[in-house]
């Protein structure tokens, strides 16, 4: 399968292009600083199954030729993995939130997969086994709202509503269309005392993108071992 992936150059989007390419798949890494994603990503030694692509989720014309590069020069894809993501004004109280930093995370968090899909849908498959996953968190479970991450939190439960609205719009089709909660896990944004490996959390998104993880629920928000997550 040709799987797009943003924020592809470290963290969980790093761990999602080594799991796919071991598994055989072709990996559009999209990165936003090309010389900062070609260090990592040649760390891997696959990069005959990586094409790197610049994609900058926050400008659209950035996200347009991207998508125009890859008809150019594949045709088409099989999935779009919505992994980029910030978080920001971490344990700030309301009162001394700054605005501007909610402003870039939506921009980051919603906008960018929203970018992604008007852009890279023409090119995805209609397929059974295409896909759209759209990266997460239990942050954005609104049952479980625990009183701050005001940004962040708000971005994913936005993020959460696209999920479902697109699933809606492609349900005539067998697409899948998931927003998944990867775990805490041990990245940059996760930090070093988060309990999960993000290979563990790629290998389980691959497997529900590869439909070995049959999904037994119609929630569109999962984790990434397949279980229905509380919206
Ligand atoms: N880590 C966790 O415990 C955890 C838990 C729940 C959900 N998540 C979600 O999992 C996803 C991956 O997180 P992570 O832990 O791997 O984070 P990370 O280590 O901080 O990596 C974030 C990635 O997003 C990229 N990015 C940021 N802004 C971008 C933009 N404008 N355009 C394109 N790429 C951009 C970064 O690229 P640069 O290197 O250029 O900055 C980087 O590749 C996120 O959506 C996050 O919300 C993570």
């Amino acid at each position: 399968m040709r799987i797009l992936i943003t924020g592809a150059n470290r963290g969980l989007g790093l761990a999602l292009s080594q799991v796919g390419a071991e598994r055989g798949h072709q990996i559009l890494a999209g990165v936003r600083d090309l010389h900062n994603g070609k260090e990592s990503l040649t760390q891997l030694e696959l990069n005959k199954s990586i094409t790197l692509l610049p994609l900058n989720v926050i400008n659209e014309e950035s996200v347009s030729l991207a998508a125009k590069s890859v008809k150019e020069n594949f045709g088409s894809i099989d999935a779009i993995i919505n992994n980029a993501g910030v978080l920001l004004e971490r344990d700030k109280q309301i009162e001394e939130l700054d605005l501007d930093q909610v402003k870039v995370t939506f921009e980051v968090n919603f906008f960018g997969p929203i970018r992604v899909v008007k852009h890279f849908l023409p090119l995805l498959m209609m397929g059974d086994r295409s896909s759209i996953i759209n990266i997460s968190s239990e942050a954005g479970s609104i049952t479980n709202a625990y009183g701050g991450d005001y940004a962040y939190a708000s971005s994913k439960t936005a993020l959460n509503m696209f999920t479902q609205q697109l699933s809606q719009y492609v349900s005539g089709s067998n697409m899948n269309v998931y927003s998944i909660h990867p775990g805490w896990i041990k990245t940059d944004m996760g930090g070093d005392r988060a309990p999960g490996d993000p290979i563990e959390t790629a290998k389980g998104i691959f497997d529900i993108i590869e439909r070995k993880r049959v999904i037994d629920s119609k929630n569109v928000f999962i984790s990434h071992d397949g279980y229905p997550m509380p919206l």
